[in-house]
Formats: structure tokens, sequence, C-alpha cells
């Protein structure tokens, strides 16, 4: 392709880029980065620079760059057919095809997928048809959502709300007032040191009981929770978690979804991070690497339960009023379809779980013994480096000083791309599935050489 020399200047007076800090880009203190290819977990960029990807994208590139199984379908699909509707009836075989893969890997009490195509939305679908599901239960004040802080579910009006993070609600007049947010299963950062993990989780528990009652049980719909919190810091939850949380749930009949965007085919090493940590959930939110990002596509698994009330519901007022355009474009289907073939195909989740826990390893014994390496944790093909000013008394650095920041320019610099996680000091990585055991070595020997130039 012809260089186009005004790229950069169209970039920054044209482009409202997201999650990006819009004055110092317009500026030009901001690098305009434009990426031209990639191939496995390697991605180039227009200069012919290339960068060891490990955190796939937004994690979500599982199965590593350039797959031409998934490529060719897509193209064959849009020659064939690019679009029509999925309303009243509709699909293609792609959309149909794709339900029943998914089905067939989701935990048993699952039978139906509605389709969208982001994180996002498909959280914003969850909550109305729960809304839905307990007016037609005759529960009309049964609708607040629990949360988490640090929880990550989306942008949107209620998913910005339902994330737990100061910066996606600051000045946005979020969180709306369906929301309440709880403690965070966050071991690391707990306030009562003397606290054990199962004794944290009892405490999380306990928390969340406390605020079940004093908003009032009936007025409480549901609790959403990543099984793992990513974008709040990679953190794998503390021992006994889940099913203390779900004791809770139960005993007040309030609806569980496990969001997993992240977490979804094959991240922690199993095919759901439910399975994975014993979560029975309701409803199961998949974007990311239900297509590898290949094409936008998300979905909404919906349990039997839910979904023999939803039908109740249009019995009686007719079909249901929700739909996107683009709900199970055939496109994001036939990338689903071959995505999970290819995953299957290439054992790339038995990969994820041998170099995910060679990752973790090796970075425990390159940065453990650092005096401001707080904690080195992660699951599956999931790792993160928490910095501490000081170790003995778990102090953490001003967040002015961006040090996490500073450690993931450094170690791009060095052609290795990690994820300065947006609140506190965390380094992240979720590198694609494919990873090998020498790329994992790079990333470590260079993260390591970040964190001591930074950190010296
Ligand atoms: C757990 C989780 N849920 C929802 C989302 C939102 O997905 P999207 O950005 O596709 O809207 C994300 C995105 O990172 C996520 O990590």
């Amino acid at each position: 392709m012809l260089k186009n020399d005004e790229l950069e200047k169209w970039d920054r007076e044209n482009f409202f880029h997201p999650s990006t800090h819009l004055a110092e880009f317009a500026r030009g203190n901001i690098p305009h980065r434009v990426i031209v290819g990639g191939q496995g977990s390697t991605i180039q960029d227009r200069e012919g620079n290339k960068h060891l990807d490990a955190f796939a994208g937004l994690y979500c590139v599982n199965v590593g760059y350039g797959q031409r199984k998934i490529s060719d379908a897509i193209a064959k699909q849009a020659k064939e057919l690019a679009y029509y509707h999925s309303y009243v009836g509709h699909g293609t075989e792609a959309s149909i095809i794709l339900s029943r893969m998914i089905i067939e890997r989701a935990p048993k009490n699952m039978s139906k997928v509605y389709y969208g195509l982001s994180g996002s939305d498909a959280n914003e679908t969850n909550i109305k048809l729960i809304w839905y599901y307990n007016n037609i239960l005759g529960r009309p004040e049964k609708k607040k959502i629990i949360s988490r802080w640090r929880g990550y579910h989306g942008s949107g009006l209620m998913t910005g709300s339902l994330t737990g993070l100061e910066l996606f609600h600051k000045k946005f007049d979020l969180p709306l007032s369906q929301v309440i947010h709880t403690e965070a299963p966050y071991y690391f950062r707990r306030a009562d040191k003397s606290l054990s993990e199962e004794e944290f989780s009892t405490f999380c528990a306990a928390q969340l009981e406390k605020q079940i009652l004093a908003e009032g049980a009936d007025t409480i719909a549901a609790f959403i929770g990543e099984p793992v919190l990513g974008t709040g810091g990679i953190v794998p939850p503390p021992a006994g978690y889940w099913q203390a949380i779900q004791n809770v749930l139960k005993k007040y009949d309030i609806l569980l979804i496990a969001d997993e965007v992240v977490t979804g085919f094959g991240r922690l090493g199993s095919m759901f991070g439910s399975t994975h940590y014993g979560i029975e959930a309701d409803i199961i939110t998949i974007a990311k690497g239900l297509t590898s990002a290949y094409a936008p596509l998300s979905g909404s698994i919906i349990s039997d339960k839910i979904w023999k009330v939803l039908e109740q519901g249009t019995d009686e007022y007719g079909a249901i009023g929700h739909g996107w355009t683009y709900s199970a474009h055939p496109i994001g289907a036939a990338a689903g379809v071959a995505n999970l073939s290819l995953i299957d195909e290439l054992g790339l989740i038995e990969n994820a779980t041998t170099v995910g826990k060679y990752l973790n390893d090796e970075m425990k014994k390159a940065l453990l013994d650092h005096p401001n390496v707080g904690e080195v944790r992660g699951e599956g093909m999931l790792c993160a480096i928490e910095f501490v000013e000081d170790k003995k008394q778990s102090k953490f650095f001003d967040p002015s000083l961006k040090i996490g920041p500073s450690i993931a320019a450094k170690l791009f610099d060095a052609g290795v791309i990690g994820r300065a996680m947006p609140q506190g000091d965390i380094l992240g990585f979720a590198p694609p599935f494919c990873l090998t055991k020498d790329e994992a070595d790079k990333v470590v020997i260079e993260t390591k050489r970040a964190v001591e130039i930074i950190l010296p």
C-alpha cells in the first residue's frame, strides 16, 4: 500500500480513540501507533517494528494472529451472504451451528444463546432479561444488581455502572441507582491482614449478606461477577470465595451472572471459568474469545430456568421487545464456528494450561525477590505483577508516580506488550493461547529488565 504521509495528522485531528487521554493525544504526547499485521503472538506496525503481544490485543485474540482458517471462513460467509437478520425466527447456518457448539461446551443447565456485538451490550441484555424475568414472575420490586468494586462489565450506562472502577464513573453521572457495589475479592489488598484466604472469603460473603439485608432481599435481582477479576487487576478469587458467595445468593433467591467475557473459551485452562471454580450461573456473558476477536460477536448464554420464564412472558405479552440489527451477524457467527473448531483442533486450551503455568512460575522466580514486587499472581494464561513501595507494610506507590505505566512503556520499548491495569500499579499479561515457552521466557526476561530500570 502507498504510504500515506498524512495519516498521523488525520489520526490526531479526526479519530476519537477510546480509553485515551484525549488532550495529550491531540497534542502529540501519546504515540500514534498503526498496526498493520500479526502472526501468532506477534504484531507488526507500519514502520515494520514487531512486538510480542503478551496481552492478545485486549485479552481477546486467543488463537493468535493470522489464523487463516478463521479469515477464510469470514471471507466465505461474506461472499455467500454478508448479512441477514435474526429477528422473528430467521438465522443462518453459522448462527445455528454456533449456538449448538456453545451449548455443547457450556455448563449443563444452559440451553440458549442470545447474540450481540460486545461484552457491554451482552451485559445490558442480561440486565434487561433479568428485569423482564422478575416482572413476569410478579416481583416488580426485585430489580437491583450487585456488582463488585473493581469488577469490569463494560462501558454502557448500565454496564459502566456495574463496572466498579472509578475512572468509568467519574464525571459520567454513574453508577445508576439500581446498582450496588460490594467488596472486591482481592486478598492482597484486604484491610485486615490477619485474615486467611478462607476467612477473607467468609468476610466477603458476610459483607454481601449485610448489604442484601440492608437493601431488602426482595429488592435484589442479581449478582454479577467475573470468575477472575480482570481489568480490576487480574485477581484470582481467594480460596472458598465462589462457594461462600453462592450460598448467600441461593439463600435470598438472587440470580448469578458469570461475566466470562475474558475467561470464556479457555483462558483459565478450562472451557469456562464457571466450571473452573464451581460457579453455577443463571446467565453467562461471552464475547472476546468467542471469535478470538476476528469479528465482533458477544453472547448471553441463558439457563433453562430463565428461558422457561421468558417463554411464559412471550405467551403473556407477545414477542420479546429486545433485539439488535446485528444480533447473530453471519460474519461474526462464521468466525465463531471456525474459532471454536480451531481451539479444539490445535489443543489451545491445553497449551494455555501448560504455558500459562510456565509463565506464572517463571515470573515468580524472576521477580518475587524484588523489594517492590508485592505479588505475582495468575491463573491459566493470565498473569499479573503488583508493585508496592514497601513490601513489609504493604504500602502502595502514589499513583501520580505512574510506576505501572512506566514499566509497561519500558517493556514496550523492548518489544513486549503488557498492560498497565487502570487502578493500581499492576502489570498484566494475557497472551494468546498459542504462546510458546520461548516466548514466555522473553516476556519474563524483558519484564525483569524493565522493572529493574524503573525500580532499581
Ligand atoms: C469481563 C468483561 N466484561 C465485559 C467487557 C466489555 O466488553 P466490550 O469491551 O466488548 O464491550 C469486558 C471488556 O474488557 C470485560 O473484560
